[in-house]
């Protein structure tokens, strides 16, 4: 007898530009990141929902808080579809770390929804998920622009501006990013929260960093338009000045991004939420990017991913 199940996917993401501005009405350009995965798989359970994972295992009811987001969307789901309401068995495997601001809560939520979805033979359009998700990432983030979750369901690069537009966008630049983990885990809800906090207290000095960050961005797109990598981590770097008056970067990143600009790197930046999780370094060519992965680990990285900027 075939056992009933249902599988959902998703992958990562990486902000190139715009992190946190995108808050507040910029444009952020974000990449996907395919290699980088979370699989959610649901099977029948007997008397409990239950959750296997790395975060948690056992009793869904019995998960810490920071699982939240993702009982809410069991919570709407069975409110939505109550002739669904069954035991589960939940499983995420992952490959996409955890709070690195790669986008795993978005990530997490998207797979969790595709695969109830699956497993209960229900169409699932995208206004549909995109509604169940944004619920769940209320509860991880407070106030999310929506970046994350446009991007860990798509294969495409976009150019999103809140409540606005996503606009595909195809790079084809020559260079490669380096993505390094510090190992600390970012905290969205407290770097968004920071940011608020600093903008309330600084208003002027942050409507001209934002003006900045919005030529930046203009001068990002020029430079893919033109494959002028310069120009891009020139960009990059003047981004990582603004977010580090805005409070999200921290000792280690500001001392990845050095490292990985001594060893070459023609642009370095922290991407997503900061205060931990990743930084990005853009090099010239493969060779470069692994010289500077490799200085990226001995400077205390925990994980580095090489991303041609070719797609
Ligand atoms: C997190 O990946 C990106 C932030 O800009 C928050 C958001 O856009 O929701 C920091």
């Amino acid at each position: 007898m075939n056992i009933q199940h249902g599988i959902g996917t998703a992958h990562g993401k990486i902000i190139l530009i715009g992190e946190h501005a995108v808050v507040y009405g910029a444009p952020a350009l974000a990449l996907p990141l395919q290699d980088l995965t979370i699989r959610v798989e649901i099977t029948p359970d007997k008397d409990f929902t239950t959750l296997h994972s790395k975060y948690f295992n056992g009793k869904l009811h019995e998960a810490p808080s920071d699982l939240d987001n993702l009982k809410a969307i069991l919570h709407h789901f069975m409110n939505d579809h109550p002739e669904f309401s069954k035991p589960l068995c939940i499983t995420i495997d992952n490959t996409l770390p955890s709070e690195r601001g790669m986008g795993s809560s978005a990530a997490v939520a998207t797979a969790l929804v595709r695969a109830l979805f699956d497993y209960f033979a229900l169409p699932l359009s995208e206004e549909e998920l995109d509604e169940y998700v944004d619920i769940a990432e209320k509860i991880a983030h407070g106030n999310p622009s929506g970046v994350d979750a446009l991007i860990v369901k798509n294969d495409m690069p976009f150019l999103f501006k809140k409540n606005t537009y996503a606009k595909k966008i195809t790079l084809h630049m020559p260079g490669y990013l380096v993505i390094a983990d510090t190992g600390q885990v970012g905290q969205t809800r407290g770097a968004v929260a920071g940011v608020a906090e600093y903008r309330k207290e600084n208003i002027q000095k942050f409507e001209k960093e934002f003006e900045e960050i919005l030529a930046l961005i203009e001068h990002t797109l020029s430079a893919i338009n033109e494959k002028d990598l310069e120009a891009l981590g020139m960009a990059m770097n003047e981004t990582q000045d603004i977010l580090r008056n805005w409070t999200v970067s921290n000792e280690k990143l500001d001392e990845l991004t050095s490292a990985a600009l001594k060893a070459g790197a023609i642009g370095a930046k922290l991407t997503g939420s900061g205060r931990g999780g990743c930084m990005i370094a853009l090099a010239s060519n493969f060779e470069k990017a692994e010289e500077i992965a490799h200085t990226l680990e001995q400077s205390g990285a925990v994980s580095t991913w090489i991303h041609s900027l070719n797609r």
